[in-house]
């Protein structure tokens, strides 16, 4: 195949690399694979309890059943009955107690998946109740927590509240997500020879399934061996809450000697995993005339569940995201991680930035109708400056802040001023539908805060046909991450996309590799992947510049050739010609981010090595009779630096935002007095549905670089746009408040703001 390709690579629009195979059902998902002779399915027996202590388990009725093959519990584990997750609180397998309702007890192993779910309904398990927490509120005042609590402070915020001309003080409740990937969890395990294990995980951490297998079976890691190809989403869900799939198919495969497919049912995936944590705050905050803020005291409470899991640098990203794009200049925040009898919260877009945000926008709304003045005219009087008020309350400089100038323009292009006039008079005739209008801005930290995890690595094979394999340690979950490095390594070598395959991330080929997470993806990987197409591209220049007598650095590789001052030869001839000059046609290459620097017990540093940012300006309306409410128009300007690929920046940008919008909005997760999640199933629980997104969602790309020497000068894309829905929270407490005119008090909207949620806020329920 000869490609002669003129346009570039990298920086334009190009499909999905997997969208074709996607819609024909061509592309694989581990449910699909062909199984080996002799697999067997598993199914989790799972607590009706949300606390209690466990006695044991009858299993004789399940056992009875056709097809049933073995019940796995704690003691065929053969090494570590906790797992290796971080914080070591976390049973395989609950043992003594039982701490929420959907804890897995154990499994039943079958000939078929449907025989071995049945059975697990069967298992009586003997458990005496005890009094269980279920609230964030409930946890503070006993005191329960998975992590200790972690104060940042600022100045004297107690000094500037007592200064202030205006206080205001209120609590704010918002709700958890479930992440409902449209691919369920599931694992699919291998024994090879030799005590050597074969993992098909649907993760976004192929090395943390691999450490958590390897230590469940008591072996090296290098005994397994983790793939994934693709994940039909993960959204944070598949972070960590893989790997507890693929131990405990790992568990049932060792006791049985067989292949194990374990693969949950919708509901049970609702009832065992993590969701987004549900956050509960209390604040008083002080300001001026003008909407100035002078002084915040704030106490979130972030309900992790019944074990840490990644809550600690989730509840920090909160703390570090209660700015937002805003300088806080006497801040005392307190961040409590309340232990609770529920799932274990995990990971979700945005990784506690969203908590953070969505807090700082409630009180300036609520600071601009104290006032009596338009919510953007006070958000704009606390934006970071440029030369001063530009440190956050972690002492990092913000250093690239573009927020006035893009707030101006999506302010002139959304028409937001004449908008708001005009919804004010058509609020003033419309006692029944009320609209609301709101802009909100955006600054999220790019890097895992967690310093070591912002590093990365890749393998750029060169085939003497002049073909390119890439293989990195990201995942892909649709977010298009395969394709983005695909154009980079296309880019670097100066060839068409179509030569550049991505593969499957496998942990023996790169290991040790962070979650694909954070939003990072492309950043790290991308990065990495670029080093090692350009040492392969370095060999080449140097060999070619050897026959051309002239210095490597005139040697160029653009449409498909390599042009020195002398010749021009096709790409796949220099490979053919420099394979037979035994040159080396492949390449690893590594990445670790530079500047990013972080106190862990302070919370102070730079945890960051940059900014996204944008804004969005969203309408909505309200039918004050029923509370019901729709989303009538979205304009959204986005900062996704020089964008690889703007079809799949913006196809991340209308994702992000709808995936806000059904947080808060429709999306709403009820666990009953017993503890018990009422809502496990798409018929109780709501995500958005393309009929409630708005016929007017225009999304444009902010049109500067990234000023950090980033891949391609990108920024990163995956999680900042979900915060913009916050303007639609914000546009429906506007829309409230016009329901009231002269009434100055806060709106009190619990989020996410259903239909009974608006009319409570309304006064009607
Ligand atoms: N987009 C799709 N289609 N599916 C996903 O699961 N996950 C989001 C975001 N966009 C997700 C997605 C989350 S939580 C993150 S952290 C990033 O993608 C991860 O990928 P990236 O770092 O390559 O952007
Ligand atoms: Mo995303 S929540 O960092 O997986």
């Amino acid at each position: 195949m000869t490609a002669m390709p003129s346009a570039p690579a990298a920086g334009v629009s190009r499909p999905h690399e997997s969208a074709r195979a996607q819609v024909a059902g061509g592309a694989t998902y581990i449910d699909d694979m062909p199984v080996l002779r002799g697999t067997l399915y598993a199914a989790p027996i799972l607590s009706s309890i949300a606390h209690g202590r466990l006695h044991g388990l009858d299993c004789s009725a399940a056992l009875a059943l056709p097809g049933v093959r073995g019940i796995v519990q704690a003691t065929d584990i053969p090494g570590d009955p906790m797992l290796a997750a971080f914080a070591g609180d976390e049973p395989v397998f609950a043992t003594d107690t039982v701490q929420h309702v959907g804890q897995v007890l154990g499994l039943v192993v079958a000939d078929t998946v449907l025989q071995a779910r049945r059975a697990a309904r069967q298992v009586r398990a003997d458990i005496t109740p005890l009094p269980a927490i279920l609230t964030p509120q409930e946890a503070l005042a006993a005191n329960s927590f998975v992590l200790p609590p972690v104060h940042v402070r600022r100045g004297d915020a107690t000094a500037a509240l007592a200064r202030a001309p205006h206080r205001l003080s209120g609590t704010l409740e918002v709700g958890g997500q479930e992440h409902f990937y449209l691919e369920g969890q599931i694992a699919y395990v291998v024994p090879l020879e030799q005590n050597q294990w074969q993992v098909y995980s649907s993760t976004q951490h192929p090395g943390e399934v691999q450490h958590w297998v390897a230590h469940a079976l008591g072996l090296d890691n290098h005994a397994v061996r983790v793939e994934c190809r693709r994940m039909g989403g993960g959204f944070g869900g598949k972070e960590t809450q893989a790997g507890h799939l693929a131990v405990w198919a790992a568990i049932a495969a060792h006791k049985l000697r067989c292949p194990v497919k374990l693969r949950l049912d919708r509901d049970d995936d609702f009832m065992i995993t993590g969701k987004r944590h549900p956050f509960w705050y209390d604040y008083t905050v002080g300001f001026d005339d003008d909407g100035l803020l002078q002084g915040l005291q704030l106490r979130m409470a972030a309900n992790c569940g019944f074990s840490a899991d990644l809550s600690g640098p989730v509840a920090d990203r909160a703390v570090f995201h209660s700015d937002n794009a805003y300088f806080l200049a006497d801040v005392d925040i307190s961040s409590y991680r309340c232990k609770t009898n529920t799932q274990s919260h995990t990971a979700f877009r945005g990784f506690g930035g969203p908590q953070g945000v969505i807090l700082i926008e409630t009180i300036l709304g609520d600071v601009a109708r104290a006032l009596g003045r338009d919510p953007l005219d006070v958000r704009r009087r606390n934006l970071y400056g440029i030369e001063e008020r530009n440190v956050t309350h972690y002492q990092m400089r913000v250093e690239d802040n573009i927020l006035d100038p893009l707030i101006t323009r999506l302010e002139q292009t959304a028409r937001y001023r004449e908008r708001q006039a005009e919804i004010a008079r058509w609020n003033a005739a419309s006692p029944v539908l009320r609209r609301g209008l709101a802009l909100t801005p955006v600054k999220f930290g790019i890097s895992f805060t967690a310093t070591l995890f912002n590093q990365a690595g890749a393998l750029v094979h060169v085939y003497t046909d002049g073909s390119v394999q890439v293989n990195h340690g990201g995942t892909e979950m649709g977010q298009g991450l395969h394709t983005k490095i695909a154009q980079i390594v296309a880019d670097e070598l100066g060839i068409g996309f179509d030569r550049v395959l991505a593969t499957a991330s496998d942990t023996s080929k790169i290991p040790n590799a962070s979650a694909t997470a954070a939003s990072a993806g492309t950043d790290l990987n991308g990065r990495a992947a670029q080093f090692a197409a350009r040492n392969v591209r370095d060999n080449l220049a140097q060999f070619v510049a050897g026959l051309d007598q002239c210095g490597a650095g005139a040697v160029r590789f653009a449409g498909g050739q390599v042009i020195t001052p002398r010749s021009t030869r096709r790409f796949e001839d220099v490979v053919q010609a420099a394979y037979a000059n035994r040159i080396q046609l492949w390449s690893d290459g590594f990445y670790r981010t530079p500047k990013i620097h972080y106190d862990k017990t302070t919370l102070t540093g730079r945890p960051f090595y940059y900014f996204a940012y944008g804004a969005a300006c969203t309408e909505v309306a309200i039918d004050t009779l029923t509370g019901e409410s729709r989303v009538l128009k979205v304009d959204i300007l986005h900062d996704v630096g020089r964008s690889i690929n703007p079809a799949l920046d913006i196809g991340q940008i209308e994702g992000g935002f709808v995936q806000g919008m059904g947080w808060l909005t429709t999306e709403q997760l009820v666990w009953n007095e017993r503890g018990h999640l009422a809502t496990h199933a798409p018929s109780t629980y709501k995500i958005p549905a393309t009929g409630d997104v708005p016929d007017h969602l225009q999304v444009a790309l902010w049109p500067e670089p990234n000023r950090e020497d980033n891949v391609f000068g990108s920024k990163a894309v995956g999680e900042p746009p979900f915060m913009l829905a916050i303007s639609v929270y914000e546009a429906l407490r506007a829309a409230v408040a016009s329901t009231r005119p002269g009434d100055r008090a806060p709106v009190q909207l619990t989020a996410p703001a259903t239909a009974e949620n608006v009319l409570r806020a309304l006064g009607r329920l």
